[in-house]
């Protein structure tokens, strides 16, 4: 154990019983109640926290999640493991024909990155090398899979073709986007998430509709992946979406070379490099980061959110790195606690709502990484010290203001529990929370 685990012993054990209350065996629920079933990037980045506690365990987080990969290879954001009256949309409205139900369609692709972290960091090398072995074709076809079904031209980018797959659902980034998704002919329904959280943290009603008509649109495609990415009315290149892809991505030629797998090596590579190089195009000198490209309008979409920081997880140019570093510094002078998920000048930004201001720890988990191998420590370590005072406020919340620290959304969640184990712990360059 390092001195800042011993330091943050209680903060630890505490970390260590959310999740071990949400651990339902083989597979985490983010949280009881808000979301009781198995979450596409929750879990592979909740397997890094339940690797500090049982190795075993953590592998097992990835695998489950793995078994339920479609024929075609996307892996679904969500996995419906058991019914559960107390969220909607479920599988009755996905009716996605899997024999054990699974969203239709999928979320940022950290599994390349999880997998890589837990294999350089095992205790047991043997059983991880066989577990990882086992993963990687899988991950490979579900990069595969990304690059021809949600990049048909082949630009090197992939869109999302639903706010949800960006795991940042409600982020001003798709407002102008959604805008034109339609609401006629949608379904009655009723949410449930606002019978768990405070409907003031959560999305809108008017964007639930859409997220629903988008729903009820891929459904009459028969979920044909072949199909959906143009037949979609929204259809956004996200920075911070495929920087997990193209990080995921250096992390499985990682993988591939370590387990003697070159040809799925190869193919990283190129994927990588093509990336990389059509990443400049989502760059804004204006804006001083990354911003998201409208498929369908055919432009930047000039919000500056998290989503144009998240590069800095990618192997992008030290050039780049710099000018986020830059940003994310003008970002402190205007809350009181890192990373805030939207820029608090801008118009859009709500302190409490979701992902339209708040903090994410996960968010400040890849951003201090990215930032700390790319020689930024102080900065990194900034991003830490503000998720631990976060934690010792407010507890284990979803998500927190970043002017107040108020604990926003869900409470006890699996996912921050997991990166605060890691902080604590303090490998990969991550400034850990000891020393002050
Ligand atoms: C939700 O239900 O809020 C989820 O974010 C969708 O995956």
């Amino acid at each position: 154990m390092t001195a800042a685990a011993e330091l943050h012993g209680p903060t630890r054990a505490r970390a260590a019983e959310i999740l071990a209350r949400n651990d339902l065996g083989h597979y985490t629920v983010p949280t009881h109640g808000l979301y009781p079933f198995q979450w596409n990037w929750d879990s592979c980045l909740s397997a890094l926290g339940l690797a500090h506690l049982d190795e075993d365990r953590a592998w097992t987080e990835i695998e489950t999640l793995f078994a339920h990969q479609w024929d075609d290879g996307m892996v679904p954001h969500i996995v419906f493991h058991r019914p559960d009256e107390g969220y909607f949309p479920g599988p009755d409205v996905w009716q996605t024909g899997r024999p054990v139900p699974t969203s239709g369609i999928t979320q940022p692709p950290v599994a390349g990155f999880a997998v890589r972290r837990l294999l350089e960091r095992t205790r047991d090398a043997e059983a991880a090398r066989r577990r990882a072995a086992a993963l990687l074709p899988a991950i490979d076809r579900w990069h595969e899979w990304f690059h021809a079904c949600r990049d048909p031209e082949g630009t090197g980018l992939v869109a999302i073709i639903h706010p949800w797959e960006s795991g940042r659902d409600n982020s001003a980034d798709w407002d102008a986007a959604l805008s034109r998704v339609p609401t006629e002919g949608v379904a009655p329904f009723e949410r449930r998430d606002t019978r768990h959280a405070d409907a003031a943290h959560r999305p809108t009603e008017a964007q639930y509709l859409r997220y629903i008509w988008l729903v009820q649109h891929f459904r009459a495609l028969g979920w044909d992946n072949r199909r959906l990415h143009d037949a979609s009315p929204f259809r956004v290149v996200d920075p911070g979406f495929n920087a997990i892809l193209l990080r995921a991505t250096a992390d499985l030629a990682w993988v591939a070379d370590a387990l003697g797998a070159p040809e799925i090596a190869r193919r990283s590579r190129d994927r990588l490099a093509a990336g990389l190089d059509a990443m400049e195009r989502l760059w804004s000198d204006e804006a001083g980061q990354y911003l998201c490209h409208d498929r369908v309008a055919g432009t930047l979409v000039p919000s500056r959110s998290v989503g144009g920081l998240l590069p800095a997880f990618a192997p992008i140019s030290g050039m780049r790195a710099d000018a986020l570093a830059r940003r994310i510094e003008e970002l402190a002078g205007r809350c009181r606690y890192l990373v805030p998920s939207h820029d608090p000048a801008a118009e859009g930004f709500d302190g409490k709502r979701y992902w339209r201001g708040p903090v994410w720890l996960i968010v400040n988990y890849m951003l201090a990484d990215g930032l700390a191998a790319k020689g930024k420590a102080r900065l990194a370590r900034r991003i830490v010290d503000d998720s631990l005072a976060l934690i010792d406020a407010g507890g284990f919340a979803e998500y927190y203001d970043p002017m107040t620290g108020e604990p926003c959304g869900g409470k006890e969640f699996t996912w921050t529990a997991a990166m605060v184990l890691e902080f604590l712990d303090g490998r990969d360059g991550i400034p850990s929370g000891d020393e002050a």
